[in-house]
């Protein structure tokens, strides 16, 4: 296949002449606190952000204080909460521990709020994240009241320069009665050279998106508004709030050196075209040490990312130009990164697409593009049903994210996890999933740090005897084939008494295999895990 040269979508990415920008004096400037006074108790509130990454900051935390003050004073007042996805601590976690929200959706990684949820306080509703601009626009999660965003700079007509992440915003700015802007002077507004905003037409006049390539432009660098509904500008100065990542250790390594094997065969069998395929990497520690370690192998070419995120490690690689470029929805960036790009910004901005989450996550353009998925799973069962979510089917970690809207898609979807977890107690491959947040169907290839198991082609008994002989921790292969070996016959073999043995078990005992405690190092590390680490 000739795939177009990068080049001609790097040199119609070269930033052009820079518009000028004036901000428009006369939109009222608000305090956060005189903001926050605009949204009343029970309001849908959509709020930038997408990761930490172009949150809003200043007008959450006053609505935090604004509650924790009515409810001294008696009063009710919990507000809905809409995001792209994640937020940062002044967001999630300072409405969460104010217990100002009621309602929230669809993705969160808030230690407090998780809490919430998990006690039921919080009503969370997971969502795939290519579906959150559609669902509002089309009013499915009822009216948006207030839509309180992140931008570098706003002009008298109404165009608005978003900052470090695109996520909803633009279908937020569009539905909500009410616009709060909080115009942010530490972001730079060169990160919208970086911005390519398009909002597709509603069906049924929806044409396809024409974007042949990651880097490829189809869109505008603002978001254009009413400016009427413009109700305030709060003027802020703060940096995105963005915790670090886990450096890599043996574990990450090893699944890393796995993934490589494996893309490595795949291309020397002609089955990745010689110059590759995008890449997609899921969020957390994980996924971002298998980028640094797909980075550093040779066999591996230079490749382009058609992703959600750009994290820590895949930013240093677009740096020594391992990445020729990413689309992207949010620059989950370190702050000293973030001061690199804005000093290479010339050199790094024609590389870097910054896309609204239905375009960056879109279904369509994943399976146009040929995006090769890593995403993390917490759960992987025997015939490669994958849970992203729910630990033990229960207790909410993040959310679906976008992990279901690229492996469903991909030309190769892989989940990646620790065969095992919590020094050993939890095995990651069990009997049945617990929740099933991928099909068998949207998975192609487990890895953990023991190998990988390539389950294209293999029927329900070959993929479980692939999976367990060749992902699962040693100290669990035994039970996981004697349940398979045992279990009913049909064309998935399964047992209903003991399909969550290994559930019950840890909830009972603390271990999945109670018998692997008494085998425990002083570390918690099970004997047969020592062994097959030595
Ligand atoms: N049971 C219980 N806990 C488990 C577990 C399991 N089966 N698997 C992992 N965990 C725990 C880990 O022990 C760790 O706990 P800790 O914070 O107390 O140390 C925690 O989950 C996070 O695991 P970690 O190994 O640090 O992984 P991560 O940071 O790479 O996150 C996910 C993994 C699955 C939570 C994260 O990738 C996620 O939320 N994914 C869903 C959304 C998604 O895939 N989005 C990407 C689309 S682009």
């Amino acid at each position: 296949m000739i795939r177009p040269a990068d080049d001609c979508y790097l040199a119609a990415a070269a930033p052009v002449a820079y518009p000028a920008r004036s901000r428009m004096r006369n939109f009222p400037r608000l305090t956060p606190e005189e903001a926050a006074r605009v949204i009343c108790h029970g309001d849908m509130v959509a709020f930038s952000g997408f990761t930490p990454a172009g949150a809003a900051k200043a007008v959450p935390r006053a609505l935090a204080e604004y509650a924790r003050a009515e409810h001294d004073a008696g009063r009710d007042f919990k507000v809905r909460v809409l995001t792209g996805a994640s937020t940062g601590a002044s967001l999630d976690d300072a409405l969460a521990n104010a217990d100002a929200i009621s309602w929230r959706a669809p993705y969160q990684s808030s230690g407090p709020l998780r809490k919430q949820v998990n006690s039921g306080l919080v009503e969370f509703v997971d969502m795939h994240l290519s579906h959150v601009p559609q669902m509002v626009l089309f009013g499915f999660l009822g009216k948006v009241d207030v839509a309180v965003v992140e931008a570098s700079e706003v002009t008298r007509d109404g165009r608005v320069y978003l900052t470090t992440s695109i996520g909803a915003s633009p279908t937020f700015l569009q539905a909500a009665e009410k616009v709060i802007l909080e115009v942010n002077s530490h972001q730079s507004a060169r990160l919208s050279d970086m911005a390519d905003i398009v909002t597709p037409k509603p069906p049924p006049f929806r044409p396809g998106l024409d974007l042949d390539h990651p880097l490829e432009r189809i869109g505008k660098s603002y978001v254009m508004i009413d400016p009427k509904k413009i109700i305030g500008i709060v003027e802020t100065d703060e940096p995105d709030e963005l915790g670090g990542m886990a450096p890599a250790d043996e574990v990450s390594d090893a699944i890393a050196g796995h993934v490589v094997e494996f893309l490595h065969r795949e291309l020397a069998s002609g089955r990745l075209p010689a110059d590759f395929l995008p890449l997609q990497s899921g969020v957390g520690n994980v996924a971002n040490a298998v980028m640094q370690g797909i980075g550093s192998h040779p066999e591996i070419p230079d490749f382009m990312m058609y992703s959600e995120v750009l994290q820590s490690a895949p930013f240093e690689l677009l740096r020594s130009g391992r990445l020729r470029g990413a689309s992207t929805c949010a620059l989950t960036l370190l702050p000293e990164q973030m001061e690199t790009l804005l000093e290479e910004i010339d050199e790094l901005s024609p590389r870097l697409v910054l896309r609204p989450q239905e375009i960056s996550n879109n279904p369509g353009v994943v399976r146009q593009l040929g995006v090769i998925a890593m995403n993390t799973a917490l759960e992987v069962d025997i015939y490669g049903h994958v849970n992203s979510t729910h630990v033990c089917g229960r207790k909410m970690m993040n959310g679906i994210g976008g992990s279901g809207d690229f492996a469903r898609n991909a030309y190769l979807s892989i989940f990646v996890c620790p065969s095992a977890v919590k020094g050993g107690r939890i095995s990651t491959i069990t009997p049945m999933c617990s929740h099933v947040d991928h099909s068998e169907h949207s998975v192609n290839v487990i890895v953990t740090e023991h190998g990988y198991a390539d389950l294209r082609g293999l029927a329900p008994t070959e993929r479980a005897r692939t999976i367990i002989d060749h992902c699962a921790h040693p100290a669990y292969r035994d039970y996981l084939h004697r349940y398979q070996r045992t279990a009913s016959s049909g064309h998935i073999r399964h047992n209903f008494s003991r399909c969550f043995e290994l559930h019950e078990n840890l909830e009972r005992y603390g271990w999945m295999l109670p018998e692997l405690a008494a085998e425990a190092d002083g570390a918690g590390q099970p004997a047969a895990a020592n062994a097959a680490a030595s």
